[in-house]
């Protein structure tokens, strides 16, 4: 058998639109499934809604619609947004499924038979929006703890799952089991948490509602005039959908179950893994950690092996709410910023586990600084050097060759992949992604040091840059499964460029192994940088020239609204022996990169025929650095040199252009560099 891997999103409310919340779970839960897949694992992702309840039927009524069309309804903009968010799942769960109704009623009537379930009167008061009865001291004036909304005294019958009895047994198993790297509860202040909550005597769980209050819910086996209360019927999906979902249910559904849900922690070499993960929002925890391992104890069906409660989003500091319309739509998101771009966001920016605060500059400045300047750029510069040094072609390794600081990248590498696997195993996203990052700027860094343009004017030092070059793609090609596993498609496009042959055979990202000689496919930038937000819906990718065309360039198609020219009395004139003064001259650019942390700047090596100059070029916004490389240009060849964020600029790039860079001055012959211009 295989090493099993489970994964679980919690169900959500179909009459919820699907928000940011929903889709951290859900990403987070894709780069786990995918990750494991890569790693030979055979993974079931579920995920799916939660159909049933007080609020769907009352969202239904409101609507004027039967509660299962509206829920065929609002089905699809949950599927729709998890394609367009590239989530892998095996399978998609309703819990209006026929087959998993029919399967909460066995649990139900098991329960029953046990004694598991008893039926008695019951009086408190009732929050009929988070559908719960509260005690005395949980009411405070009136109001609901949780919603603050008015609650009712009511009495009613109703029946009872013995849960009370397992608070021991639970303390003991969250105890024995709270430790890395397999914690029942994680993190470690979620687990306290529940074991604070279960320092206080636990209750019997009301596990029904009379068909008076609710009709819409499973029916109970054993008394039809009361359906199941939501939150059994929802959590039993983790194991209902064993049953019935996955490729070999059909056939053998008892097999199938037991091919997931055989948990066994990790042990010693040669022992099969079988993981059980759910991930759930921390507002959850308790029916997670109390209401569903009590339910699993009194079934006499194994714990998972792990819940793991994540923090919540704020949006520019506040909470998240309709009536606030600060809900953040990840459709929206992934349409104006990019898919891998917001799931590269949301698990990067916050540490799993904690709240984080979400804002569209925040998004940005990291794809500008990490995404189009970090991973985009070295990928697009080692593509642009192959390109030029090794006819397009994947250099051989040349082993002897001596290359500057080499350790850093390869040494770094093996470290900085095993850091990067241990730490999405213990689902810490932000450091795994910074891990690889970390590898990424040493091949920076590397490269930068080696200097492989000024290497490859002499033919003697020519395998130098090819091991230079061999070397960075090499540690490109070990950090991709992990790229892809938070961002398939660039992962993918990635591979593609670097002539790797990516394929997706039965959900598994496979590459062929990196073998010199293999072409190489240069493309579009993976990240185009993006203008940081200002209005609302404005498109933000840069791919137009940022700076728009000024009454001086209109173009004959459509002329452009004219400012008011200056007249010509209003700009000074020159002499002839003013102009004599600035001497320009031809310069080719042999290496172009970005200067950090700036949108603007490049820094250019250029050749003026009898020397090589660094100028500081404020043309960023306008060109990808790669696509300077080779060109002539003109520059202002005796202009003072100045430092520009802490760079020297020994000289400068003419332009055209107002505000910012329209186009670069460059030659139409073959003028040697170092020609004066005038
Ligand atoms: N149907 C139940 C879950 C049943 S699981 C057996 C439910 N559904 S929900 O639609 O309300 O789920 C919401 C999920 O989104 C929860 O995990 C919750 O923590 C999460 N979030 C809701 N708002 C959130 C944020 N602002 N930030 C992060 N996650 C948030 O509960």
């Amino acid at each position: 058998m295989r090493n099993t891997f489970y994964i679980t999103t919690p169900i959500y409310y179909v009459n919820d639109v699907p928000h940011i919340g929903h889709a951290y779970t859900t990403v987070a839960a894709d780069v786990l499934a995918r990750h494991y897949r890569q790693q030979g694992y055979d993974v079931f992702f579920l995920t799916g809604v939660d159909e049933h309840g007080q609020k769907v039927q009352q969202a239904a009524a409101k609507a004027g619609i039967d509660p299962q069309i509206y829920c065929d309804n609002m089905v699809p903009r949950f599927q729709d947004v998890w394609k367009q968010l590239n989530i892998s799942n095996d399978a998609f769960i309703r819990t209006t499924d026929p087959q998993h109704k029919e399967i909460v009623k066995q649990y139900l009537n098991d329960l029953h038979e046990n004694q598991l379930i008893y039926s008695a009167d019951y009086t408190g008061w009732y929050c009929t929006f988070d559908e719960r009865f509260w005690t005395e001291k949980d009411v405070v004036e009136g109001l609901c703890p949780d919603c603050k909304r008015p609650v009712e005294r009511l009495s009613e019958k109703n029946y009872f799952f013995k849960m009370g009895q397992y608070r021991d047994k639970l303390e003991r198993y969250i105890v024995q089991h709270a430790n890395p790297p397999d914690p029942y509860i994680a993190p470690q202040s979620r687990c306290n948490e529940v074991l604070g909550f279960l320092r206080n005597p636990l209750e019997d769980l009301s596990i029904s509602r009379p068909k008076s209050r609710l009709s819409w819910g499973i029916e109970l086996p054993f008394d039809p005039e009361y359906v199941t209360y939501v939150w059994f019927d929802a959590l039993v999906n983790y194991i209902s959908a064993l049953q019935y979902l996955t490729p070999d249910s059909k056939n053998d559904p008892s097999g199938s179950f037991e091919r997931y849900w055989s948990p066994q922690r990790s042990g010693p070499p040669g022992v099969e893994d079988h993981t059980i993960i759910h991930l759930v929002g921390k507002d959850i925890l308790t029916t997670h950690a109390v209401y569903w391992s009590t339910m699993l104890m009194a079934l006499n069906i194994p714990l998972p092996t792990t819940i793991f409660a994540h923090g919540w989003w704020t949006v520019n500091g506040e909470k998240m709410s309709k009536s606030r319309g600060n809900v953040v739509d990840p459709h929206r998101m992934a349409k104006e910023f990019g898919t891998d771009a917001f799931r590269y966001f949301l698990m990067r920016e916050v540490p799993f586990g904690q709240d984080g605060d979400f804002s569209e500059e925040a998004l940005a400045n990291r794809i500008n600084s990490e995404l189009s300047d970090g991973l985009g750029n070295l990928v697009s510069r080692t593509l642009a050097m192959i390109e030029k040094y090794c006819d397009g072609k994947i250099p051989e390794s040349h082993e002897n060759a001596p290359t500057l600081d080499e350790s850093t990248v390869t040494a770094s590498l093996g470290e900085n992949i095993a850091l990067a696997k241990d730490h999405i195993e213990q689902l810490r996203f932000s450091r795994a992604l910074e891990a690889i990052w970390e590898s990424l700027q040493s091949c920076d860094r590397y490269i930068e040091k080696n200097a492989p343009w000024k290497l490859a004017k002499n033919v003697a030092d020519r395998p130098t840059v090819y091991r230079v070059l061999y070397n960075v793609v090499r540690s490109l090609e070990c950090v991709l499964p992990y790229i892809y596993a938070f961002m398939p498609e660039t992962g993918y496009e990635m591979a593609r460029q670097l002539g790797l042959n990516p394929k997706i055979e039965q959900k598994q990202f496979m590459i062929e192994k990196l073998r010199p000689g293999t072409l190489i496919t240069k493309d579009k930038p993976l990240f185009p940088r993006i203008e940081p937000p200002r209005t609302q819906g404005e498109p933000r990718v840069t791919d137009q020239p940022s700076v728009q065309p000024t009454a001086l360039t209109p173009t004959e198609s459509t002329p452009a609204p004219q400012p008011a020219q200056p007249t010509p009395a209003a700009v000074p004139q020159i002499t002839i022996e003013d102009f004599q003064k600035i001497q320009l001259k031809t310069a080719t650019v042999l290496a172009a990169e970005r200067v950090p942390r700036s949108d603007k700047l490049l820094k250019l090596q250029v050749d003026l025929g009898t020397e090589q100059r660094q100028i500081v070029a404020g043309s960023g916004k306008r060109y990808e650095p790669e696509a300077l490389e080779g060109r002539r240009i003109v520059i202002v060849a005796n202009l003072k040199p100045a430092k520009l964020m802490g760079i020297e600029s020994q000289g400068m790039v003419l332009a055209a252009g107002d505000k910012g860079v329209e186009g670069l001055v460059t030659l139409m012959e073959e003028v040697p560099p170092g020609t004066k211009v005038k």
